[in-house]
């Protein structure tokens, strides 16, 4: 290590050690022949003070070129801070380093921004700099937290003997309800992949496969008009079960949202959480995703969604369409009225809302091969389309598919609840701008006619 301790360590037992701490400048203040600065790196900052007696010629030269954000090593001895000079704010702030030895191991440019917590900037700017704006304490500390959350869902499904699997990312259409990203191949010209809406119909083949207990931290892709709580990247906790039903899930959920607003929050959520039927909802809170946080006077109220109806009526299109996805399974007692009253038929769906925000979705699945023809059917499918579309699954529902369900949660969402913040750029390391654009990196961007070439492609230039 090029340090000895970080920016948030030393305290007033220290004093007299020699130390070397490396970071950023934070800021630099004259105070006639004495040179202040603070340093900062990931964990906090730590006040320096150069003083041209005690510091080598070179070193107080060097300290006079700083500006902020310049990247310093800095060789000192920890001091206790003179009375009255003593910054309680500051984990550090009863000592400061009297600077011995001071090396630029790289000067930086004027930032676009201070790297400050109390100042409004740009959100653009904020993009397009984003390495600076995960400097800020408030973005860094977003990101923390997402490490942290994931080790503790991992803690958590791990203990319940779960098993993290991956899933393509270049794969086939999966409908979920937006437009598919697709990607061209240069192997197979004039044919694509899908980005996955979903790790769905993967998670279903892996409990064709056996695999009983399935979860993943899963990249999703949809390109849908964004919002302050839509991406078209996000992450979603994924989770798959077998031999189980809707309770089997609510439990295994409440469990897990109850640990995590315990350990992040130190709020104990009650559970079983407040179940109400789509009915119920529309009639009374005129939505399928109520806010119970005043009726249960509570400043998180989380509920579940049940009894959606399985189809919705498409009457641009006029054709029966999925409410949820077309895997699944309508409530048992509705079967009979499948194809001669598709409205009146309810779903084995369920949503998870909290406080008003769909966090989480999922259902009971269809397992057995002719059943989900049959709702393939209804949506207005032709037997030539279920097949290439979704062979493979039918086909894998052939060898023995257990009966199973599962559901998926939007981990920006959950983030952007647990931090407080009211988009989900803002726990996004680096998201798309509302016009679906990267300001850092300019994507989506030009394609050299070179590759176009290869993938059989042509752009039609000036519109549509
Ligand atoms: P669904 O489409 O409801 O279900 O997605 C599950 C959860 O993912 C989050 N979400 C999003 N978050 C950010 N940006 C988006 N564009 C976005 N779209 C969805 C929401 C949502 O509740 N395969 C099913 C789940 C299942 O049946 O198991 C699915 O993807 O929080």
């Amino acid at each position: 290590m090029l340090r000895t301790h970080t920016c948030a360590q030393l305290k007033v037992t220290d004093t007299g050690k020699q130390i070397t701490l490396c970071g950023w400048v934070a800021n630099r203040r004259d105070h006639g022949k004495l040179i202040f600065i603070d340093i900062r790196d990931r964990y906090g900052l730590t006040q320096v003070v150069f003083i041209p007696k005690e510091c080598p010629a070179d070193s107080y030269e060097k300290a006079g070129q700083l500006r902020n954000e310049f990247v310093i090593k800095l060789k000192g001895l920890v001091n206790k801070r003179p009375a009255g000079t003593i910054n309680s704010k500051l984990a550090t702030g009863e000592v400061e380093i009297l600077a011995q030895e001071l090396e630029i191991l790289n000067p930086s440019l004027t930032p676009p921004f201070e790297i400050r917590e109390d100042i409004e900037i740009n959100e653009e700017i904020r993009l397009k700099y984003r390495y600076l704006d995960l400097r800020r304490t408030k973005v860094f500390n977003n990101l923390l937290l997402r490490s942290n959350l994931y080790k503790v869902i991992r803690g958590y499904l791990g203990g319940k003997d779960f098993i993290e699997c991956e899933t393509p990312i270049l794969t086939k259409s999966t409908p979920e309800g937006a437009r598919d990203y697709l990607v061209p191949s240069r192997a197979n010209l004039g044919q694509f992949f899908a980005l996955p809406q979903s790790p769905q119909l993967f998670k279903q083949i892996l409990m064709v496969a056996g695999i009983e207990k399935y979860y993943q931290i899963a990249k999703c892709f949809r390109d849908e008009d964004l919002r302050a709580d839509r991406q078209p990247e996000f992450t979603q906790l994924d989770i798959e079960m077998s031999f189980i039903n809707e309770e089997d899930v609510f439990s295994l959920t409440e469990g897990l949202m109850k640990l995590i607003f315990k350990e992040f929050k130190n709020i104990d959520i009650p559970v079983p959480f407040t179940r109400i039927s789509y009915k119920e909802a529309m009639e009374k809170y005129k939505c399928d995703k109520p806010d119970l946080r005043e009726q249960l006077k509570m400043d998180f109220a989380f509920c579940w969604v049940v009894d959606f109806p399985l189809f919705k009526f498409n009457t641009e299109e006029k054709r029966w369409e999925s409410e949820h996805h077309p895997f699944t399974a309508p409530a048992t007692e509705d079967l009979e009225n499948l194809e001669v009253a598709p409205d009146k038929v309810k779903s084995r769906s369920y949503d998870l809302v909290l406080n008003g925000i769909e966090l989480g979705s999922g259902s009971i699945r269809i397992h057995r091969q002719e059943l989900q023809e049959k709702i393939f059917n209804i949506i207005g499918l032709e037997k030539e389309e279920i097949q290439k579309r979704f062979g493979f699954l039918l086909e894998a529902f052939q060898f023995g598919a257990p009966p199973h369900g599962g559901v998926a949660f939007g981990l920006d969402r959950l983030l952007a609840i647990l931090s407080c913040e009211s988009s989900i750029r803002e726990v996004i390391t680096f998201p798309k701008n509302s016009s679906t654009f990267c300001p850092l990196t300019s994507a989506p961007s030009d394609v050299e006619d070179k590759q176009l070439k290869e993938l059989g492609l042509t752009v039609r230039k000036g519109g549509k």
